[in-house]
C-alpha cells in the first residue's frame, strides 16, 4: 500500500495519477473539506483525517510500505511542515516501510532566519536521515503548475505582477517531471538516500516568464514590478491585525528575495539519474493552456 498525504495538490494528484496507471494500491490523505472525487474514480482508497491529529496519521499509516509525504502547510509550519512529518516518520518506523518520500524544498539547507518552512524541512530531511529508513528527498524550486493560474490571467489582460528583482534566477520544473521522479525514486537504485535538487533543464530570470506568456499568447505583456518593500509595507501592516499572518508572509518573502535555481551540473545528474529529458516551462504551459 502506498500512502499519499497532498494527494489533493499540484504534486501530489499526479503522483496518484501515475501509481494508478500502474495499477498500485493507493491510501490518500485527504481533509473533510478536500477535493478528492478525481481521487476516489481513479480507485484510490480515500481516508479521511487532519495532519495536525497524530491519532489521524498512526491510523493512515497501518499497512503502508511507501510514503510519499507530498502535504503543504499554509504556512502552519510547525503543524505540517514539520510536526506531521516527524509523526509519519515515526510511524514509518512502526510499520516497517521500505521507502519513505519527503517533498522538501530548494534551499532548506540555507538557514533562512525568515522563513519556517524552511527550517522546519530541513529538521524533518535530518530526521529522515537518521531514521534507518530508506528515504529519497526532492527539493524542488518552483513548479511550472504554479503559473498556469497566472497565464490565465494574463491570456485575459496581458497582466503580470512581479515581485522582487526581475533578474532573479529560477529553474521552474514541470510539476509532471517532478511527479514521475517521485514515483521513480522507488524503484531507482541511484534515487535511494539521496537528497536532490529538483530543477527544470533551464536557468529562467523573473522577467523571462512574461515574455513566455507574450509568446504563448501573442500579446504584449504589461508587466507591473513591484519592489520586495511592498511586501515588507502589506507584513507591517498585516501584523497589526494578526500575529500569524507576518510569519506566512515571511516565507512568501524568503521565496522572493532569494534565488532558486539548480545548476546545470544539478540537472544533468536528475536527467542521468532518472533517465528521461526534463521538460522546458514554455512546453509545460503550451501542452496545458493547449495552444
Ligand atoms: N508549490 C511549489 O512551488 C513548491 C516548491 C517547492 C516545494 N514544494 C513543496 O511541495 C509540497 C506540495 O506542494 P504543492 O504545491 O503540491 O501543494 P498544494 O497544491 O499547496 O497542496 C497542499 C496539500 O496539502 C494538503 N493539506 C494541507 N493541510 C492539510 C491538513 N491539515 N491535513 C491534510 N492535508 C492537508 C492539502 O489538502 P486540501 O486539498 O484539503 O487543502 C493539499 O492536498 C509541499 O510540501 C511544498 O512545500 C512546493
Amino acid at each position: 500500500m502506498f500512502l499519499v498525504t497532498g494527494a489533493t495538490g499540484g504534486i501530489g494528484r499526479r503522483v496518484v495519477r501515475l501509481l494508478r496507471q500502474q495499477k498500485k494500491p493507493v491510501r490518500v490523505f485527504v481533509r473533510l473539506t478536500s477535493h478528492y472525487s478525481e481521487l476516489e474514480h481513479r480507485g484510490a482508497d480515500i481516508f479521511i483525517g487532519d495532519l495536525r491529529r497524530e491519532d489521524d496519521i498512526q491510523k493512515a499509516c497501518q499497512g503502508a510500505k511507501y510514503i510519499i509525504s507530498a502535504h503543504g502547510s499554509n504556512g502552519d509550519a510547525l503543524s505540517l511542515d514539520y510536526r506531521a512529518n516527524i509523526e509519519l516518520i515515526d510511524q514509518a518506523k512502526e510499520q516497517g516501510v521500505e521507502h519513505f518520500i519527503f517533498i522538501s524544498v530548494l534551499g532548506a539547507d540555507r538557514g533562512y532566519e525568515d522563513g519556517p518552512v524552511f527550517k522546519a524541512k530541513r529538521a524533518v530531511e535530518q530526521y529522515l536521515q537518521s531514521s534507518g529508513l530508506n528515504y529519497t528527498i526532492l527539493r524542488p524550486a518552483g513548479l511550472a503548475s504554479n503559473l498556469l493560474p497566472l497565464a490565465e490571467l494574463f491570456r485575459e489582460s496581458g497582466l503580470y505582477l512581479l515581485i522582487g528583482d526581475p533578474k532573479h534566477r529560477t529553474s521552474i520544473v514541470s510539476t509532471d517531471d517532478l511527479a514521475r521522479m517521485i514515483v521513480d525514486s522507488l524503484i531507482i537504485p541511484d534515487a535511494r538516500n539521496q537528497i536532490l535538487p529538483v530543477g527544470g533543464p533551464e536557468i529562467l530570470l523573473g522577467e523571462h516568464i512574461p515574455q513566455i506568456f507574450s509568446r504563448i499568447f501573442n500579446k504584449e505583456p504589461i508587466v507591473i514590478n513591484a519592489p520586495l518593500l511592498a511586501v515588507d509595507g502589506l507584513r507591517g501592516v498585516l501584523g497589526l491585525f494578526s500575529s500569524q499572518i507576518p510569519t506566512a508572509l515571511g516565507n512568501y518573502r524568503t521565496l522572493l528575495a532569494n534565488e532558486f535555481f539548480c545548476t546545470p551540473e544539478e540537472t544533468t545528474n536528475l536527467e542521468r539519474i532518472f533517465n528521461f529529458q526534463l521538460e522546458p516551462l514554455e512546453k509545460f504551459l503550451r501542452r496545458y493552456l493547449a495552444i
